[in-house]
């Protein structure tokens, strides 16, 4: 493995109360009407156990997840991503709350949002954990958002290098380790 857990970045007792602050913005939002949350397989599944736990009791919330992964290096660009997992709802007519760990260069999300909009949902909003600004593509709309972070890439409470580290309880940095000859993002 070319990276190793680095420091600290976000520890999990700040992502908690992060958490519960967008779960408020997200019940006022909301106010009495139904929505389904759907969380982005596999980064999103902790933040959106968290996310939907945290909700007031008398909130109606419904959860489904899709799967998605990119389709290689030369569509990478276009922002086309193979659906591997979709909705078991039909969510035409429904109040939708997209649920991702992070906006990065923004291509995943934007193609997902312009996915589900053609669908037809009465309303389709969107929340990130994280959001590296930095790295931005594409023009993604944004309702509710954790943290901005500076353009490192993080592993830990869901994200992962490789599919390890998903399951720190906090975000770390992933460092490049001495005398690896991969120094860019893992991503790229
Ligand atoms: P985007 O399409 O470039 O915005 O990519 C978003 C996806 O890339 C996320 O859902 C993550 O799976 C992955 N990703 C982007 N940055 C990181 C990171 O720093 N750590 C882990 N995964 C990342
Ligand atoms: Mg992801």
């Amino acid at each position: 493995m070319d990276y190793e857990v680095g420091k600290v970045l976000i520890d999990d007792e700040t992502i908690s109360t992060k958490v519960g602050e967008l779960a408020s913005e997200i019940a006022n939002c909301y106010s009495g009407k139904e929505f389904v949350a759907v969380g982005i397989l596999k980064g999103a599944i902790f933040f959106l156990a968290d996310l939907v736990r945290s909700l007031p009791q008398d909130c109606r919330v419904k959860i489904d997840f899709m799967a998605v992964s990119s389709y290689g290096a030369s569509t990478k660009s276009s922002g086309i991503v193979k659906i591997v997992k979709d909705l078991d709802t039909d969510i035409k007519g429904r109040d939708v709350l997209l649920v991702e760990d992070i906006l990065d260069t923004g291509l995943t999300l934007s193609y997902l949002q312009e996915l589900l909009r053609g669908r037809a949902p009465r309303s389709l909003r969107t929340c990130v954990l994280l959001d590296k600004p930095d790295r931005r593509r594409v023009d993604v709309n944004v309702d509710f958002k954790g943290f901005s972070i500076p353009d490192e890439f993080v592993v830990g409470y869901g994200l992962d290098y490789s599919g390890y580290w998903r399951n720190l309880p906090s975000i770390h940095v992933a460092k490049a380790l001495e005398g690896s000859a991969n120094k860019t993002q893992p991503k790229e």
